[in-house]
């Protein structure tokens, strides 16, 4: 899924940041879960792609990892950082084992659009697991093939 993925990272990337309307809505209905103010709160953003959710609660007062094994992902996410920095931070990361990430690091995880990319779903809700601290909470959406975006 990886590989796809590089190969795709630009045109997503532009996709996302030219402005998608699923890719808005999808953004909206995961912040909706998350609290309104989130200050002293740390953030793990599972599959933040070029850094759309990670950006999100950055703006909301978290301290803000965000990991995905796709290289290309992660350099425009950080190119944007550049740009107009939100302290969000980004790493390359599988979501799958969350290498990067200590035991309990996390008082939230937000997933937006990529659990349904992971290989192994089971690998991937332990690793969330083990990064959240006692009582952490998983916010995540995944697309439905009956959903419809104008
Ligand atoms: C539809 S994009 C969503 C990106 C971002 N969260 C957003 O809302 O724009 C799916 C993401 O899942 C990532 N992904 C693929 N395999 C993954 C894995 N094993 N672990 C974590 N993320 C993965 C892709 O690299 C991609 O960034």
């Amino acid at each position: 899924m990886t590989d796809t993925w590089d190969t795709i990272a630009d045109w997503y990337a532009d996709l996302v940041h030219h402005g998608s309307a699923m890719h808005r809505f999808a953004r909206e209905v995961l912040l909706d879960a998350l609290p309104a103010d989130m200050s002293g709160l740390r953030v793990l953003d599972v599959g933040c792609g070029e850094g759309l959710i990670s950006r999100a609660t950055a703006g909301r007062g978290a301290q803000v990892v965000g990991v995905d094994p796709t290289a290309r992902l992660i350099e425009r996410a950080r190119a944007i950082e550049r740009t107009a920095a939100t302290g969000a931070t980004y790493r390359v990361d599988d979501g799958c084992t969350l290498a990067t990430v200590a035991e309990g690091w996390a008082d939230w995880v937000t997933a937006g659009l990529s659990l349904n990319n992971v290989p192994d779903l089971g690998a991937a809700i332990a690793s969330v697991r083990r990064a959240l601290v006692s009582g952490g909470q998983l916010a995540f959406t995944v697309p439905h093939p009956k959903a419809g975006f104008a």
